[in-house]
């Protein structure tokens, strides 16, 4: 069973003017359906306004269903006595780290959520040791979160989910407003999380650099997935990305441009290391 089960699943933002009457609607998801694996990595693709911030809130119930069902270990998240376990089994990481800290104290942030869920003291501390070890920020236990940088801070946010012992974390750009180093050491943490605590992850993100780990990508256009494969699968397919104005990896980019130009060269190369095992002959050989 898919711990993510969506059907059918269709949300229409609607407007309303002053009378209640509807003024306009806008379809955000048009008929998704989509299933993910416990323990998988999935990442979610799409430009502006393709859908993908809406379909993350429809997995904790923050958004409900206009039609269809989500089923999150097979519970509905319309039900709303399920509501709290659906929000115990889905962890949710936004954009800005700032908004996502309360405490004053790094500890005491990271045991808010096992705290508000009434878990007994002596298992919050050790909530806490295991998350905050498990995004590598455990010597920052005692400090200020207002102190810490970019990065340091969403790990945080990170380690305060990891805490509720959630079974998926969603993250949506969880890296937008972070350094490259800050984006490196988040996303590194979250494979961390997925590859050795079995957490499954989906992320979402505009950084095609972040999702080459990914085991699935799943690239969403105007409310509707239009292409689902693993990374290299999906990044062979260049100009069909192109034309739903979305990047490659860079070192795919160049590659893609090398074969452009007559070197024989596979699709969909992910890595430098992959592009010179194959370009090093090629160079030889000239
Ligand atoms: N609160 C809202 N009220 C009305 N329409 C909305 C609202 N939030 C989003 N939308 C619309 O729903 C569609 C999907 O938006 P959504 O935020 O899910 O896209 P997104 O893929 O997350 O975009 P981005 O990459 O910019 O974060 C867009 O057309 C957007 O304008
Ligand atoms: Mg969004």
């Amino acid at each position: 069973m898919g711990i993510i089960k969506a059907s059918r699943l269709v949300f229409d933002y609607i407007t309303r003017d002053d009378d209640e009457k509807v003024q306009e609607v806008n379809r955000a998801l048009d008929h998704v359906d989509l299933e993910i694996t416990p323990g998988s990595f999935v990442a979610i693709l799409g430009h502006n306004g393709s859908g993908k911030s809406t379909f993350a809130k429809t997995l904790n119930g923050i958004l409900l269903p206009t039609e269809g069902t989500v089923l999150i270990s097979g519970m509905n998240t319309a039900d709303d006595a399920r509501l709290l376990d659906v929000r115990r089994t889905i962890g949710m990481v936004f954009q800005n780290p700032d908004n996502q800290i309360i405490a004053n104290v790094v500890e005491e942030d990271v045991g808010f959520g096992p705290e508000n869920l009434g878990i007994p003291t002596r298992q919050i501390w050790k909530r806490v040791d295991e998350a905050l070890q498990a995004v590598g920020m455990s010597a920052y236990r005692l400090k200020s979160p207002n102190r810490l940088s970019g990065g340091q801070k969403q790990r945080i946010a990170i380690a305060g989910v990891m805490a509720m012992r959630p079974k998926c974390i969603v993250l949506d750009e969880p890296t937008a407003m972070l350094d490259p180093n800050g984006r490196k050491d988040v996303i590194r943490t979250v494979l961390e999380l997925n590859r050795r605590e079995h957490i499954t992850v989906v992320l979402i993100t505009h950084y095609m650099e972040e999702v080459v780990d990914a085991d699935r990508l799943v690239v969403m256009d105007e409310g509707s997935i239009v292409m689902d494969g693993a990374p290299r699968e999906v990044f062979s397919r260049v100009e069909e990305l192109k034309r739903l104005r979305l990047d490659v990896p860079q070192v795919t980019e160049l590659a893609w441009e090398l074969k452009q130009g007559g070197v024989p060269l596979p699709d969909g190369i992910l890595t430098m290391d992959e592009l010179m095992t194959y370009l090093v002959p090629v160079l030889k050989g000239a």
